[in-house]
């Protein structure tokens, strides 16, 4: 069981989770932030479920987590200024939880674009970013994160391996204080993505180990292949292929 008093003396955030809430069971904690209740409407709220009957991953996958034994949660941002640089938030977020992770237990991450986060090549969380607009404008978002924590066993077949916390340490880990942590630095990485985005991609950047290395981008019935030569101002993939640079905007990616 979660112990809420615990996540409590450990958060140490203005915004981020101080509207908390704990739910048992939902659907998805990103749909039911997005368009479920009107009871959440403040920025910085955090949706947290023991169990999702629907996890949602990128494109359309589902994420499957072991009830009560992992962090299946959501953030709210409805302030505008987050909207302008969105992409740049897929960033924060995976940074935010990779540096959060190294803090705690000493486990060196590796992040792969555009926002998983490994630990020796097996992929211990994932982030997917949905959004609502009225006309052409965004007016929420939020920023549904998947870690896995304390779960050993992963039945199913995945495209990247997958890890946890417990695996990768060989012992239990607390979930009050892992979430916690990632929300004081979520926080304070959302904070200077405003006036330093410059310095989140470089931080990124500085964990993403594929970079300069050879790449296949697989993108429905596309795969490309070339030198993952750099991420741009705007957070895409610059692919060097033998004759050009390109850019790309969204794909699975390996190792060659
Ligand atoms: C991925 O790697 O494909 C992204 C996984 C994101 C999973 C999280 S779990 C909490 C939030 N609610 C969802 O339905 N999905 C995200």
């Amino acid at each position: 069981m979660f112990d809420l008093e615990k996540f409590d003396l450990k958060l140490n955030t203005d915004v981020i989770g101080r509207n908390f809430i704990y739910a048992e069971e939902v659907h998805s904690t990103n749909t039911e932030l997005l368009t479920g209740s009107k009871l959440y409407k403040k920025h910085g709220t955090v949706l947290f479920a023991e169990k999702q009957k629907e996890g949602k991953g990128r494109k359309n996958r589902a994420w499957y987590s072991d009830d009560k034994l992992n962090l299946t949660f959501s953030i709210l941002i409805t302030e505008p200024e987050y909207f302008k640089k969105i992409n740049l938030l897929n960033f924060v977020a995976s940074l935010s939880l990779a540096v959060s992770i190294e803090n705690l237990y000493q486990l060196r991450t590796d992040l792969k674009w555009p926002n998983d986060i490994l630990i020796d090549n097996k992929k211990t969380a994932g982030i997917l970013i949905e959004s609502t607009s009225k006309g052409s404008r965004i007016d929420r978002l939020v920023i549904g994160i998947g870690l896995n924590v304390n779960q050993i066993a992963f039945q199913r077949k995945f495209t990247v391996e997958p890890t946890s916390l417990k695996k990768e340490l060989g012992q239990p880990v607390e979930r009050e204080k892992t979430l916690a942590e990632i929300l004081n630095n979520m926080e304070e990485m959302l904070n200077s993505s405003i006036n330093f985005p410059d310095k989140i991609l470089e931080d990124w950047k500085a964990k993403c180990k594929m970079i300069g290395k050879r790449i296949t981008v697989f993108n429905d019935d596309v795969t490309k292949q070339g030198i993952f030569n750099d991420i741009d101002k705007d957070g895409f993939i610059i692919l060097r292929t033998d004759d050009k640079m390109e850019t790309l905007h969204s794909g699975d990616v390996s190792i060659l």
